[in-house]
């Protein structure tokens, strides 16, 4: 495995005063495709210019490092610590990607202590001249962290397969984000399905469910990931499947996905920089402390 060098020949960024993206990609259900999606979706974004830093948050066994053919040699547990700076540990990927490894253990936020949040504020605060995307890969389900990412984050990506379970585990964990925390809008992103069709019947059963139960919630058809053995092929490769096979189907996906997500989006944003959306997880966690 070897670490990328970092790109000097990409175009420049396209960022210009504009604020950092903040998006988290969660699940009800495991084992959705999360991880190979934040991979392939920052390897596209990094293609085309963008400044991507992917935060591991995922405390499953696929990890990102793995997915992207990374060995990290520290992860977020030595920048807590104080034993490493947020570029120490920061691994190169392709693309210019770069990633936050993960620890299992220090994950959970709301068991930081002052120091450590403040350290994390700090040296995040540092990077956000230099992004444009923060990607968020997390844990599926509806556990506390799960939970601070997914609020914290500007826009939320739910991946959903064609799986019952995961329809319903989606539907659990947008019912919890809207009933317990007020959120009121979802990007749904279908992935491992035959076609649009399946993908647009899986969307249409989502959300048809959620406007019965949950009110007005809006929701935004991100397209979808067809199923593609490439993508495993890819994975045992250690190499994205955008990189592996460019010109396959599933690579023209993420190109569209990327394009969708890397448009402008409508409206004035408030809550742009990193250390806002920092403070937003620290503060909902004190929110929960005082309950
Ligand atoms: N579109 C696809 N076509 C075929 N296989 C896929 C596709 N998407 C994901 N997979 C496979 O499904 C498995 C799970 O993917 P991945 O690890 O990305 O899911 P995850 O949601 O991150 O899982 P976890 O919840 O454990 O973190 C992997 O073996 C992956 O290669
Ligand atoms: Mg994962």
């Amino acid at each position: 495995m070897v670490e990328h060098p970092p790109s000097q020949t990409r175009p420049r960024s396209p960022k210009a005063a504009r604020p950092v993206r903040v998006l988290s990609v969660t699940s009800g259900k495991g084992g959705v495709g999360k991880t190979n999606i934040v991979a392939n979706l920052a390897v596209t974004l990094g293609r085309a210019g963008y400044k991507v830093l992917i935060w591991d948050a995922d405390l499953g066994l696929a990890n990102i490092d793995v997915i992207l053919g990374l060995k990290p040699d520290y992860n977020i547990h030595h920048l807590l610590t104080g034993e490493k700076t947020l570029a120490e540990i920061l691994v190169n990927g392709p693309e210019g990607v770069r990633v936050m490894p993960a620890s299992s253990g220090v994950q959970e936020l709301s068991r930081l202590g002052e120091a450590q949040k403040m350290r994390l504020l700090t040296e995040l605060d540092d990077f956000d001249d230099d992004l444009d995307f923060l990607l968020i890969d997390t844990s599926a389900g509806i556990s506390d962290n799960v939970m601070y990412f997914n609020l914290a984050a500007q826009e939320r990506i739910v991946v959903v397969t064609p799986e019952p379970t995961s329809i319903t585990d989606a539907y659990a964990l947008i019912k919890v984000m809207v009933t317990r925390f007020g959120q009121k809008r979802f990007g749904i992103l279908i992935n491992m399905v035959a076609g649009p069709k399946e993908a647009k019947n899986v969307f249409t059963l989502l959300t048809s469910v959620a406007d019965k139960h949950l009110g007005s919630v809006a929701f935004d058809y991100l397209g979808f990931i067809p199923r593609d053995e490439r993508l495993l092929q890819s994975v045992r490769m250690q190499k994205p499947v955008v990189l592996a096979f460019p010109e396959s189907d599933v690579s023209r996906k993420f190109q569209e996905l990327a394009n969708l997500i890397s448009r402008p989006k409508e409206g004035p944003r408030v809550d742009g920089n990193l250390m806002f959306f920092l403070k937003r997880v620290l503060k909902i966690e004190h929110e929960q402390r005082r309950a």
